[in-house]
């Protein structure tokens, strides 16, 4: 069957079509009931099975004769480690690993923040926790200690799971102190605290509250699969809202395994058995279902990457990896490869490796730009997938899903929707729109299995974010248009959301941190166009009458003060002070005004503009920052 026969067997009985797909998993209790509707634009999918997420990505495939397979290559051109586990082996480790947890007390439902970086123990810990149906929430390594207590007070974790230490090039990064600031800042303290003590660079354990992440495994009795019921949540990921305080993004556990199972073959077009890598962290999604989960419940290889696609050593980095591991489909963020482009357009790397392994690369996070992926096609001569989805769906709401059939490539576009997505596009009024026609891009619901039920502790936010403004849809907070082929194309969001190299950050959350500095009375945080990582934050600070300090010291503190509070990963490097801000006569800053400025793109004067003459002082502004051309 090709892609629109599938789509329309689904779109004839969604449940008839995801409990087809329900029977590539391993359950402990089958699932009688594919859907249920709990009211009120909620819902839940296999509800009323039981079965265990470890199981599923590790034992059964051991089970099943595999357990030689190697399950997870870690490969780190930052720390020159090479290691591979196989099935067994990760069987082993993380029933060890999963006991010593239960020992000191971890049980079904409890939460473990892991906090650590791309090594094979970050799956460890995740997989761990899925054996005992305890709720991981990973924490990506380039946030501050601030954000981190952040998660810790919301997620309220009986344990966190660390490493010593992160290796970014040039520069060791000290988890544990940022560890122990968390939880002093934390209001919630955990039991416990496990550290995998790196050898670049070794911890000081806190006696009674943190254990060695070997010493606490001695002896302990390996722990079985505890079965969990299909709508357990099998984990918290966190990610940027309009506001400063994160959203935690639920995944319940039978929704999880059954749509990664089915987009790893029909979607990555691979085999068990094959090599599949996605570039990525684990502290991201992409890591979650396409480092962890996705690779592992389908018995593939799954390759842990540490390191960048420049620098270490150089640009042919992904090539070595692809033909030294044999990977046959490859996943990274556009991004990546305007990276590696950039240091080498003509593609002379690429032909150092033989990459006949190679049958096909993915792309997203962002929008891939045309020239990215026409560069990528030309050197690299496999299908190159732009693919579009987002924390809360886990997987692919839009893709060309090569495992079924090839669609022709649009370039802008990441091709068609998923089954399971009944996507629409919707004017301010909820009604849609033509083919062809901008506006909000919004998913009829119920949304397929794997994407998020609720949000941890947050239901009334998650309904405001998410079902409120187009009544029985989800609001992606992406806009964009159809075309007659059904082909979707994402052009922004329609919220405060950036997106800086492939990560998704709040500006609204920025905007607290300027605003928290003594001196500034109001800010204002935009996102301007980049040629390498797509977006970059930009803050426009007004002070408070009266204040006589040097502006450079002022945006200078502002800068050093968003990395304390959010981390190095929101890359926001420049400030500059202005006399005020464009507004509504309602008092709205005009923040995409601001950008069509900075990017030097026309614009319609707003009509509700309180004072037009403030955006030539923008504009002179920005120019200080090398924006706004004329
Ligand atoms: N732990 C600690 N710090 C981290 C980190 C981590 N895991 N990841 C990034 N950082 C830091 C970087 O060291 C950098 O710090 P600096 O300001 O001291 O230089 C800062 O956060 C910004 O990082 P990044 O945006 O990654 O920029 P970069 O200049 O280091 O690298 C790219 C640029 C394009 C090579 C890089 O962004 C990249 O590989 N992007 C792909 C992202 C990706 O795969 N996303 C997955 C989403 S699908
Ligand atoms: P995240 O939750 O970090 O995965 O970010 C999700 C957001 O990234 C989406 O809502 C989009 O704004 C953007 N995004 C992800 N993939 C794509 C893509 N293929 N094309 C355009 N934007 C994308």
């Amino acid at each position: 069957m090709g892609y629109r026969d599938i789509y329309s067997t689904w779109q004839a009985d969604p449940e008839a079509f995801w409990m087809d797909a329900a029977k590539g998993i391993d359950w402990v209790t089958a699932p009688n009931t594919a859907l249920t509707d709990t009211g009120d634009g909620l819902y839940e999918w296999f509800a009323d099975a039981t079965v265990n997420t470890c199981w599923n990505a590790v034992d059964r495939h051991v089970e099943a004769g595999r357990g030689e397979q190697t399950a997870i290559i870690y490969d780190s051109p930052i720390t020159h480690t090479k290691r591979e586990i196989s099935y067994v082996e990760l069987r082993n480790r993380v029933a060890t690993l999963a006991g010593a947890l239960r020992a000191k007390g971890v049980e079904k439902g409890d939460r473990v923040i892991i906090y650590m970086p791309m090594i094979p123990e970050a799956l460890e810990a995740m997989l761990a926790c899925a054996r005992l149906g305890a709720v991981h929430s990973v924490v990506f390594g380039g946030f501050a200690a601030n954000e981190l207590a952040v998660r810790i007070d919301d997620a309220t974790p009986k344990a966190i799971i660390a490493a010593s230490c992160g290796m970014e090039p040039g520069r060791v990064v000290h988890y544990k102190p940022l560890l122990d600031s968390a939880i002093e800042l934390a209001a919630h303290k955990p039991d416990f605290c496990v550290v995998f003590q790196r050898e670049q660079e070794v911890a000081q354990l806190m006696e009674g509250r943190d254990y060695n992440w070997h010493g606490f495994q001695y002896g302990v009795e390996p722990a079985e699969c505890v079965p969990v019921e299909g709508n357990h949540p099998a984990y918290i990921l966190y990610t940027s809202g309009t506001t400063g305080a994160p959203k935690g993004v639920i995944r319940h556990t039978a929704g999880q395994l059954v749509a990664l199972n089915w987009s790893m073959k029909n979607i990555y077009n691979v085999a068990p058995g094959d090599v599949f890598w996605a570039a990525s962290d684990v502290g991201w999604v992409v890591g979650h279902s396409y480092i962890c989960y996705g690779p592992l419940i389908h018995g593939n290889t799954t390759i842990v990457f540490e390191g960048k696609p420049v620098g270490t050593p150089d640009a042919g980095t992904f090539w070595r990896v692809i033909e030294e591991h044999n990977v046959t489909s490859f996943f990274t963020a556009p991004t990546a490869f305007r990276a590696v482009k950039r240091e080498d357009p003509t593609g002379d790397c690429i032909t150092k490796y033989d990459l006949s392994c190679l049958k096909q690369v993915y792309l997203a996070g962002e929008r891939a730009d045309p020239d990215t992926i026409i560069w990528a096609q030309q050197h690299l001569n496999v299908p190159v997938v732009d693919h579009w989805w987002q924390t809360e769906t886990g997987w692919a709401i839009a893709a060309n899903p090569l495992g079924i059939e090839e669609l022709p490539t649009k370039l802008g576009s990441p091709a068609v929707p998923m089954p399971g997505y009944h996507v629409e596009i919707l004017d301010n009024a909820g009604q849609p729109v033509p083919a062809g026609t901008l506006g909000a891009i919004a998913i009829k619901l119920p949304l397929p299995p794997g994407t998020l039920p609720t949000l941890w502790n947050a239901e009334d936010r998650f309904r405001k974010s998410y079902l409120t403004t187009f009544p029985g849809y989800y609001e992606t907070g992406d806009a964009g248009m159809i075309d007659e082929d059904g082909y979707i194309s994402i052009m922004a969001r329609t919220d405060d959301v950036i997106n800086v190299a492939g990560h998704r950050l709040s500006t609204g959350g920025m905007e607290e941190v300027l605003a928290g500095h003594p001196d500034v009375a109001e800010c204002a945080v935009i996102g301007v166009t980049d040629a390498l990582k797509g977006q970059l934050p930009i803050g426009f600070l007004c002070l408070n009458a009266g204040c006589a300090r040097d502006h450079s010291d002022i945006t200078q503190e502002v800068v050093k003060r968003v990395r304390e509070k959010i981390g190095p990963v929101a890359a926001f490097k420049r400030a500059v002070v202005v006399e005020r801000l464009p507004k509504t006569r309602s008092g709205k800053i005009l923040r995409g005004t601001m950008v069509n400025i900075a990017d030097g793109m026309p614009f319609k004067m707003p009509a509700t503009i309180d004072d037009p003459a403030i955006l030539d002082e923008i504009k002179t502004a920005l120019q200080t920052l090398g924006y706004a051309p004329d």
